[in-house]
């Protein structure tokens, strides 16, 4: 903080399926990274086909003090080096965010550090200062398993959700796309390879909500399409072909980067109608990884004349380093630290902004 000595925080994440901790330094400029762990809980809940809320709270309570341990122990530092504890106190998933606030309760309480209750969803909507140092006020379209948001970040403590999915997330659409053509999971990786030297207009697939002026989105009936095409194909044919399932690949992808890209460009507008100093656009969450989307949203962010960041896949992801992060843009931006953390699970960034009806697989996350 200015003034003051750099604060070194620990960070802990809990809110879905990674147990995370990570121990992060304050700069000058921005901050470093003394250790990120991340213990995924994936093949715990691959035989159930998502994440089971009870199975992911006894794995966090049981990796938790494990990951807090590897933090300290990789950065080097004790307690008694650390100023704060960062933990995500929602949104997600009622176990596991218990799981994590224990933890954090039970060390600020052995320690007497101050303890800072951090929204994910600002963990990740913040990354982009952490790894890029991007200005106020910028857009940021987060798409992953669990979330699809288009936020207008103002501030550390200031977003404004211009949109988001009704339905599912894109990268539970890449998910189910891929289940559905016999492809492995995860299926956004599965889906892009197939789908290389694919048609994308051969089958004809729609656009939801596009027609529609809003920032909703919605990936549901798409998926609908696919499979109506898929059985289509093999009541004609007896089953897919190669082709077939090269060319159903590129027209979802095809499909998915048009919803986003041409949602993206109706945000910009609506942001700088809020904000005409709008400053940058940023892409995180797994789905980000998709070329033929990061091409799509490229094209938006030159049309714009705005400068398009992602962060590297290991802090897109659930990870501690971004909550501790969040944490200290909330110290420099004058923010104390809180005194009655609980657990939240429902938690919208932008208490403003009115409930969406559905908010994907992992829906309680986001
Ligand atoms: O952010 P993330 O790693 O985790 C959570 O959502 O928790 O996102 C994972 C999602 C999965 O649904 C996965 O299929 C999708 O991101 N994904 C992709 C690609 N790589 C991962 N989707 C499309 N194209 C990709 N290359
Ligand atoms: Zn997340």
């Amino acid at each position: 903080m200015v003034g003051q000595a750099p604060l070194t925080l620990l960070g802990i994440e809990s809110s879905c399926d990674d147990s995370a901790a990570a121990v992060m330094r304050e700069g000058p400029p921005g901050a470093r990274i003394l250790s990120s762990v991340v213990a995924g809980q994936a093949q715990l809940h691959a035989p159930f086909g998502g994440v089971v809320p009870e199975i992911a709270a006894r794995a966090h309570a049981e990796a938790l003090d494990h990951c807090v341990e590897a933090a300290l122990s990789r950065a080097g530092l004790g307690l008694d080096r650390i100023d704060g504890i960062a933990v995500t106190s929602g949104p997600g998933l009622v176990g596991g965010l218990l799981a994590g606030v224990m933890t954090a309760r039970g060390l600020a309480a052995a320690t007497g550090l101050p303890l800072w209750g951090i929204n994910h969803l600002a963990g990740h909507a913040l990354t982009p200062r952490l790894t890029d140092d991007l200005p106020f006020p910028y857009l940021v379209l987060l798409v992953s398993g669990g979330h699809a948001q288009l936020l207008l970040v103002e501030g550390a403590a200031a977003f404004r959700r211009l949109g988001g999915t009704i339905d599912d997330a894109p990268g539970e659409a890449f998910d189910k796309v891929a289940r559905l053509l016999g492809l492995p999971q995860p299926g956004g990786p599965a889906v892009e390879e197939a789908a290389q030297g694919g048609d994308p207009a051969r089958f004809d697939l729609p656009r939801p909500l596009l027609d529609r002026d809003g920032l909703e989105l919605s990936f549901s009936g798409l998926k609908t399409a696919v499979l109506r095409w898929r059985d289509r194909l093999v009541a004609e044919a007896g089953g897919l072909r190669e082709s077939d399932r090269r060319d159903l690949c590129a027209g979802f992808e095809a499909a998915v980067a048009d919803i986003l890209s041409a949602k993206l460009r109706r945000a910009i507008a609506q942001a700088r109608t809020i904000r005409p100093d709008l400053a940058g656009l940023a892409v995180a969450g797994g789905v980000a990884a998709n070329r033929r989307l990061r091409a799509a949203l490229e094209t938006e962010a030159a049309g714009a004349g705005l400068p398009l960041v992602s962060p590297a896949p290991a802090l897109c992801t659930d990870n501690a380093a971004m909550i501790a992060w969040a944490a200290i843009e909330r110290a420099r931006a004058g923010l104390a630290p809180g005194t009655d953390l609980t657990a939240r699970p429902r938690w919208p960034l932008d208490e403003a902004a009115a409930p969406m009806l559905g908010s994907g697989r992992k829906g309680a996350k986001a």
